[in-house]
């Protein structure tokens, strides 16, 4: 079927072609991600860029899958906020959020980021939606009028409670103001027990699991019926039959996924339910694991499939905000590495979506600062990924005259790309995209480590008959990465592929084939796709990155271990208080500028966590992965050198006081209890 939106408000890839739910063929249900429509009181950062990375990796992946995904992004228009901060820009509202809209619009585009539509809640289709939306709960037995007093959170868009109220502020430290009105009350205290069941009866549904008991304990502490309209501004969304009122910002906002997809005319079920809808943990528990699906439930509408959230991206002084000055913006770093790294502009996007990805916050909170984005861009990106393609064409043009040999691939390497596709498939259907990413990256480290052990030249200088076929294999595990890598990195992965002198590798099931490689493909010259950031470059980040934090951070480590003292005695409850874990250490990465971090992320049960322990001068990271350790889990996180350390490992001193990590006697089950 074919749509034609009528308003410029909703924009889709191309000009010409706004927002067209397309699907020539049938109405078979499209896979439909959507990130959270931002507001425009502010410009967009990483931060944003991030939820809009997820979508785009979870669409190209799904693509990768020859399926035809729908991606959603765009902008929150009708607030109070918005209106109060166009009116202290001293600009017509309208104008206002064209402008700012546009800005996230650029953002996108910027970073490659390839939604199908921008939705903005200033549409005509989002005003229709939403106000059939709210007839049809209204209709349905589940919004009824009463008087609204209490304060309003006006920075936060939201009711506050009077027993919230800390020192005259909202629990997220804004004015309130005082509300009285004739209002419109949504019907939530209906839906506790509905959504519990549903939680219940579907565990993965919100996601992570950890984010997942934070809803359930929400809800059980009780849904009160909450005020869903606010005093007509003469801006905003004007309730069906009462243009007294508009409609409050958060039950507007969130109808735009179901607006987007033309509802309530036909065709609508092309798209909805949504497959994801992902957005960051702040906008989870209220708005998108209960208010949203109740409001679903009272309009009986299917539910979306997944809702996930992560977590922030922090950077000095907390969540990165325009008001703490800490903002990077995406635009800035690509300069910065077309300027200093000397990155093609495609690439250097490439660089910022890496970072953004392999950074990602699912579970926990993730620094995010360009000291950050540099180890990335170098350890991974540099080192293991040019690497890895320029060892592989070079030596083919060395020892190979520059043709795919006629030579058996090696089945240790093709045994290595099963495994990371199966990885790759279990982590990108978890929602886990930098641990897919990961897996990509493991493959390519593996045959980094397997051109090691050949060593080709070697090989060469002995006459050795097998040198063909480590060739080919090389080239052979090359473009398999580049299938792999291209839902995060499709520019670079497009050089791969003019590389090997072939066309793109867009098929899943391409992947690992023999044909995907053609023997006797003439070799195109390697030329590096990711130049190197030199040491002082990177020293320069590392000053220019969280000054204060530095030298703050190693500090407590030091001191702690020399004072302390144990008791000489406690009480059994008082050792019942830590609860100590059996972990896997799944990756280990020396922290750049400490002689004695070393940063682990470790597996507890279903958990993945991030511990900074002082072992570094003792251990190697390939002394680590994959060895269990016991990890102190109920301890506060804390920050090392500026990176947050969410647990401690244990160990013994050995009599120079370096550490000596504490093991299982023999494997036992990942995230049991030691006591
Ligand atoms: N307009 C609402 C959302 C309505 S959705 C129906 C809103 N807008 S927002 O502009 O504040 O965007 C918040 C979202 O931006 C987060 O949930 C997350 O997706 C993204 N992020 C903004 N800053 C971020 C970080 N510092 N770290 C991680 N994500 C961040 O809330």
């Amino acid at each position: 079927m074919h749509r034609t939106w009528n308003h410029a408000r909703i924009c889709g890839r191309s000009e010409g072609e706004l927002s067209s739910v397309d699907s020539p063929n049938s109405m078979a249900k499209r896979h439909y991600v959507t990130t959270p429509i931002y507001y425009v009181n502010s410009v967009p950062h990483v931060g944003h860029a991030l939820t809009m990375m997820c979508c785009d990796v979870e669409k190209r992946y799904r693509e990768l899958l020859g399926e035809d995904p729908y991606f959603l992004t765009g902008t929150d228009e009708n607030g109070l906020k918005v209106m109060t901060a166009a009116q202290e820009a001293g600009e017509d509202p309208m104008a206002f959020v064209d402008r700012i809209s546009e800005t996230f619009r650029v953002c996108a585009d910027l970073l490659n980021v390839d939604y199908d539509v921008f939705f903005r809640t200033t549409s005509d289709q989002h005003r229709k939606a939403a106000q059939a939306l709210f007839e049809r709960i209204r209709d349905n037995g589940y919004i009824f009028q009463d008087k609204y007093e209490g304060w309003y959170d006006i920075s936060a868009e939201t009711f506050v409670k009077e027993s919230e109220i800390v020192d005259g502020k909202s629990p997220d430290g804004n004015e309130v103001t005082w509300v009285e009105e004739e209002n419109w009350f949504f019907k939530l205290s209906a839906f506790e027990k509905p959504l519990l069941d549903k939680i219940e009866s579907e565990p993965d549904w919100l996601l992570p699991h950890t984010r997942k008991n934070e809803v359930v304990s929400f809800i059980k502490q009780g849904l009160r019926d909450i005020c869903i309209t606010r005093a007509n501004p003469g801006w905003g969304i004007p309730v069906p039959g009462d243009e007294t009122k508009v409609i409050y910002v958060w039950f507007d906002a969130l109808i735009n996924y179901l607006a987007a997809t033309g509802w309530p005319d036909a065709g609508w079920e092309e798209l909805w339910p949504a497959d994801v809808h992902w957005m960051a943990k702040e906008i989870f528990t209220r708005f998108h694991a209960t208010l949203w699906p109740a409001m679903l439930m009272a309009a009986e509408l299917p539910l979306p499939k997944a809702v996930v959230a992560h977590g922030w991206f922090v950077f000095r002084d907390g969540k990165m905000s325009k008001s703490r000055g800490n903002v990077i913006a995406a635009e800035e770093l690509v300069k910065y590495y077309q300027e200093m790294a000397g990155c093609a502009h495609d690439l250097a996007v490439d660089v910022v979506r890496w970072s953004l990805i392999r950074s990602f916050p699912f579970e926990g909170d993730t620094d995010y600062s360009k000291f950050e984005v540099a180890n990335l861009y170098n350890s991974e990106l540099v080192n293991d990924f040019g690497n890895a393609l320029n060892r592989g064409l070079s030596m083919a043009h060395k020892f190979a005259d520059g043709v795919v040999p006629d030579a058996p691939i090696d089945s240790e390497m093709i045994a290595a790309i099963e495994k990371a596709k199966t990885d790759y498939t279990v982590y990108m259907d978890g929602h886990r995209l930098s641990d897919a990413a990961g897996a990509a990256l493991d493959l390519v480290r593996a045959l980094n480590k397997y051109v090691d052990d050949k060593a080709p030249w070697a090989m060469a200088k002995n006459e050795d008959p097998a040198l063909p076929s480590v060739i080919r294999t090389m080239l052979f595990v090359c473009r398999a990465s580049e299938g792999m890598l291209r839902p995060v990195i499709p520019a670079a992965c497009d050089a791969v592929a003019r590389q090997l002198n072939l066309e793109p590798l867009t098929k899943w099931s391409d992947i690992g084939t023999e044909a995907s490689l053609p023997v006797g493909t003439k070799l195109n010259q390697p030329e590096p796709i990711f130049p190197r950031l030199d040491k002082k470059i990177m020293e320069q980040l590392k000053q220019g990155d969280a000054p204060a934090e530095q030298p703050k951070a190693e500090k407590p480590v030091k001191k702690d271990k020399q004072k302390f003292e144990p008791p000489a005695e406690i009480e059994f409850p008082d050792f019942m208080k830590v609860n100590l874990k059996v972990a896997r250490v799944i990756e280990a990465e020396p922290v750049e500028g400490s002689d004695k971090l070393m940063k682990l992320q470790v597996k507890i049960g279903d958990e993945s966590r991030q511990i900074v322990a002082g072992i570094k001068k003792v251990y190697a990271p390939e002394d680590l992965i994959g060895r269990q350790v016991v990890v102190v889990y109920n301890l506060k996180p804390a920050k090392l050198m500026g990176i947050e350390s969410q647990g401690m490992v244990l160990a013994a001193d050995d009599a120079d006081g370096n550490a000596i990590l504490l093991q299982p006697d023999k494997e036992a089950p990942e995230g049991s209890s030691v006591h």
